[in-house]
């Protein structure tokens, strides 16, 4: 909460209150505003502006350039987007999924004509609070006793739309019904959607983001320049600090940086925006902290994309009770585990075999493990950062202590037993 004069303001719960009372200012308006207030008094430039509150034009015409990599996702989006009429793009925190949904919306406006509306979801709370939010973007006129959807549907249907949802996995159940409703017999109608969970959809199609590329460890100095992951680290470092200079014989500090961060965007914007402060090699040192680490986002960023802890509490509160208590009971495991790891090592009375095993599925539909098919043996795994963030809250309220000696004899099992089985 942010006061100025006799008004209040509260950027995360979207409220003005002058003199006491409630003053609902225009969705827009208030962007402007909570873009203003965010940035806690310093000057907000034309761009962060545009960033803040109209995030689809903002990038455009730029943003084709901006996006580093992923033209190969941009293409198949867009032959999607041509055939059918609703895509997810879904994939775990920060991976890009509304940078990429950006400049598919730009591409379409101005290669096919169609007009975007673009509604960010996170601060929207249910149905109400979400057609509200679309019908004011997309023109939907005012209550003239028409239901909302309907009139949704209406300004929709006049011209070819592009209806992005961006931010949907806090209210799939509500994206998901809105859609099947408003494209059928609308074949203008487009809708992209970002969400770190699919929606479920009948006619959905699914793009699952996967992280950029990042070099290997044997790669050149040639090789490791030329991955996407590498390229956003150092631009953005030369954002932050144009006189940083980081020389060829610390190109594998910045690799090793990306590979550590599983090549997430996001992370590696962070960790790039405090490259200046500490250098290359330092700032690989530390990664271990990083949630104590990355923690200076843009001012004008998101709430979640200030800090890399805001980023994966965003998702950690969208799980069950139970699949939070396995998660963290999953930071046992160092690397890829089997199911029946998670059997012998982390159910017990308080976290019972079934519970596990719809929660291995709840974090893999949300993003949070992955899936590893090629062996004939399915195996999972946290990513680096889950991993860390996931120990931090097992330290708070599980007995890690526990659960590391029952990894350790279950391993001791395992070598004495068939070697099928991978964990910790
Ligand atoms: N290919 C890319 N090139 C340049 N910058 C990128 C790229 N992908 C993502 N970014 C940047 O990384 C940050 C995170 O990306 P983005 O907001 O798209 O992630 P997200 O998957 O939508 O995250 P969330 O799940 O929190 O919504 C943003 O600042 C974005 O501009
Ligand atoms: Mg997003």
């Amino acid at each position: 909460m942010v006061r100025i004069a006799e008004y209040e303001i509260d950027p995360e719960m979207r409220e003005l209150r002058g003199c006491g009372a409630p003053q609902p200012p225009g969705a827009r308006a208030f962007d402007v505003l909570a873009t203003l207030v965010r940035a806690g008094g310093e000057i907000v430039t034309k761009e962060a502006l545009k960033r803040g509150v109209w995030p689809a034009t903002a990038l455009c015409p730029s943003c084709a350039t901006s996006l580093i990599g992923r033209q190969a996702e941009i293409d198949a989006a867009l032959a999607t987007l041509d055939a059918a009429q609703t895509l997810t793009i879904t994939g775990p925190a920060g991976i890009g999924k509304t940078a990429l949904a950006l400049t598919i919306a730009q591409r379409l406006g101005t290669v096919a004509a169609f007009d975007t509306c673009f509604v960010e979801l996170s601060m929207l709370k249910g149905q109400q609070e979400l057609l509200a939010a679309i019908a004011d973007r997309c023109g939907a006129g005012t209550d003239d006793g028409t239901a909302p959807l309907e009139r949704i549907r209406r300004a929709l249907a006049q011209r070819r739309s592009l209806l992005v949802l961006d931010t949907a996995e806090h209210l799939i159940d509500e994206v998901g019904s809105l859609t099947a409703r408003i494209v059928p017999d609308n074949p203008g109608l487009r809708v992209l959607v970002t969400s770190r969970e699919r929606l479920y959809g009948t006619h959905e199609h699914v793009m699952r983001l996967a992280p950029l590329a990042v070099p290997s460890s044997a790669a050149s100095f040639a090789e490791a320049l030329d991955t996407a992951a590498v390229q956003l680290f150092l631009e953005r470092a030369q954002s932050v600090d144009k006189a940083i200079r980081i020389e060829n014989n610390l190109i594998h500090h910045v690799a090793e940086i990306c590979r550590r961060l599983d090549g997430n965007p996001l992370e590696i914007e962070l960790a790039a925006a405090r490259a200046p402060l500490f250098g290359v090699v330092e700032l690989n040192h530390r990664l271990d902290d990083r949630m104590d680490l990355l923690t200076s986002g843009y001012r004008t960023a998101l709430p979640r994309h200030r800090t890399l802890r805001a980023s994966l509490d965003w998702s950690y509160h969208l799980l069950s009770t139970p699949t939070r208590r396995l998660f963290r009971r999953l930071a046992v495991f160092n690397s890829a585990f089997t199911l029946d790891a998670v059997r012998a090592v982390v159910c017990d009375k308080t976290l019972k075999d079934t519970c596990a095993m719809e929660g291995i599925c709840e974090l893999a539909a949300k993003s949070m493990i992955t899936v590893e098919c090629e062996s004939p043996l399915v195996t999972y795994r946290l990513g680096q950062t889950l991993r860390t963030y996931a120990l931090e809250r097992l330290r708070c309220d599980d007995d890690a202590t526990a659960l590391a000696q029952r990894n350790a004899r279950y391993l001791a099992s395992l070598a004495h037993g068939p070697a099928d089985s991978r964990s910790g």
